[in-house]
């Protein structure tokens, strides 16, 4: 089968391997019709190159039908349509009972002290072969398959493996109160859609980037944008201060994470995934080697007692972080990998509402082929050619 394979910093390709097969009992396989490009993907092009190997099939946002069920999977037939999570979870251990799914205790990495397995995401998260590719095997897919109905289009459903239940969580975890105000830090595929979600409840939402058209994209779904490369000398924590009565947004949630623009460590951060393995993987899981610009202007932005619910994905564990703010402000903070099947179930009774109340159909800006993906991921990159949520059709 044809598969998007990474072979280093800035080189993903397009290459023939063996098709998958059932391996394991609880495993699926599944021709896949539709899987999606993420931020996260943009980690691995650079940034956690040292943890992956030349060959590794990427991509953890498949949709698509049944093609092969092992012998312990009961409820799922061949020919159903369904959407993969990006987590490999085993749907009963301690932390799956407590619906903690990105923590399975079954698929956890217990060698890099990570949490659970995701498809296409180095060895750090288990190195599953992921689904930009024509066809999948999904481990525990019994259990982390979900079942949607034919008819409406891929789009309908495709980003409950990934997009949504993050966007979703981050909107959970930011716990607005009511009549409350939210600030969302990026306006990428993930802080989108969290205004989308934010907004579809009710709460007042202010976005802010830096890339025109992605604003353009949330303030024509009412959200109030602000453009921080146009900010003149104010901070952007000023700026929306002053939009809420001094005081500061109740909730920030930090869409953006370690690919953050305007960090004078970026430099550093690129030379690191240009080290060679050896020496870049301590530096990575050891030193603080993040841009953390957004994460800083969360909490600064935060009103005092307020909540920052971080979505966007951070790697260094030492990094400084202003934790004299932290506690003088008596912030609450919430993170981690989205949970995806704790809140599939509720987001498919609403997409499954007619009237595609989050905009779903058309999110994606770009449908491709598998062919066009390694030129998908530097625009992707670049944020070039309007590329916000690119899709690929295998
Ligand atoms: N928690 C999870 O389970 C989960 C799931 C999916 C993605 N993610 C993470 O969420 C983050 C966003 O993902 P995405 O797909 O939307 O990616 P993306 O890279 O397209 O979006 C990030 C956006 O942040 C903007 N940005 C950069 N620096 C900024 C700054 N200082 N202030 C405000 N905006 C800034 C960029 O212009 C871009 O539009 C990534 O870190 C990704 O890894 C987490
Ligand atoms: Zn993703
Ligand atoms: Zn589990």
């Amino acid at each position: 089968m044809k598969a998007v394979t990474w072979h280093g910093v800035h080189d993903m390709r397009v290459e023939e391997v063996p098709d998958p097969r059932i391996e394991e009992p609880t495993d699926i396989v599944i021709r896949v019709t539709s899987s999606g490009l993420c931020g996260s993907d943009l980690h691995l092009y650079e940034t956690l190159a040292a943890f992956m190997e030349p060959g590794d099939i990427v991509g953890h946002e498949p949709m698509g039908v049944v093609e092969a069920v092992g012998s312990a999977v009961t409820h799922l037939d061949i020919g159903d349509r369904v959407v993969i999570p990006f987590n490999v979870s085993c749907g009963h251990c301690w932390m799956c009972e407590r619906q903690l799914y990105s923590q399975c205790e079954t698929t956890q990495n217990r060698e890099h002290g990570t949490g659970a397995s995701f498809l296409g995401y180095s060895k750090l998260y288990g190195q599953i072969p992921g689904g930009q590719a024509e066809y999948l095997r999904v481990p525990h897919g019994g259990f982390g398959a979900v079942k949607v109905p034919h008819g409406p289009p891929d789009d309908r459903f495709l980003f409950l493996s990934d997009v949504l239940p993050t966007a979703w969580q981050g909107v959970e975890y930011a716990d607005v109160p009511d009549g409350g105000t939210l600030l969302v830090l990026g306006a990428g595929p993930i802080g989108d859609m969290a205004a989308r979600v934010a907004m579809h409840r009710g709460v007042r939402t202010i976005v802010a980037d830096l890339v025109p058209e992605r604003l353009q994209r949330v303030a024509g779904r009412g959200a109030e944008a602000i453009d921080i490369s146009r900010l003149e000398g104010s901070s952007l924590a000023d700026v929306v201060r002053d939009e809420t009565h001094g005081r500061g947004p109740d909730a920030v949630i930090d869409a953006v994470g370690m690919e953050a623009h305007g960090s004078p460590v970026k430099a550093v951060h690129k030379m690191v995934g240009l080290l060679p393995d050896v020496l870049a993987e301590p530096l990575m899981k050891a030193a603080g080697m993040d841009r953390l610009t957004a994460l800083h202007t969360a909490f600064d932005a935060v009103r005092r007692g307020g909540t920052v619910s971080v979505s966007g994905v951070y790697g260094g564990a030492a990094d400084p972080m202003n934790l004299m703010q932290m506690f003088d402000k008596q912030v609450q903070v919430r993170m981690g990998q989205a949970n995806v099947r704790r809140w599939t179930d509720d987001i498919l009774a609403l997409l499954q509402k007619d009237d595609d109340v989050l905009g779903v159909e058309s999110f994606a800006t770009h449908h491709l082929s598998l062919d066009e993906a390694p030129q998908a991921y530097e625009s992707f990159q670049k944020k070039e050619d309007g590329a916000v949520k690119i899709v690929f059709r295998p």
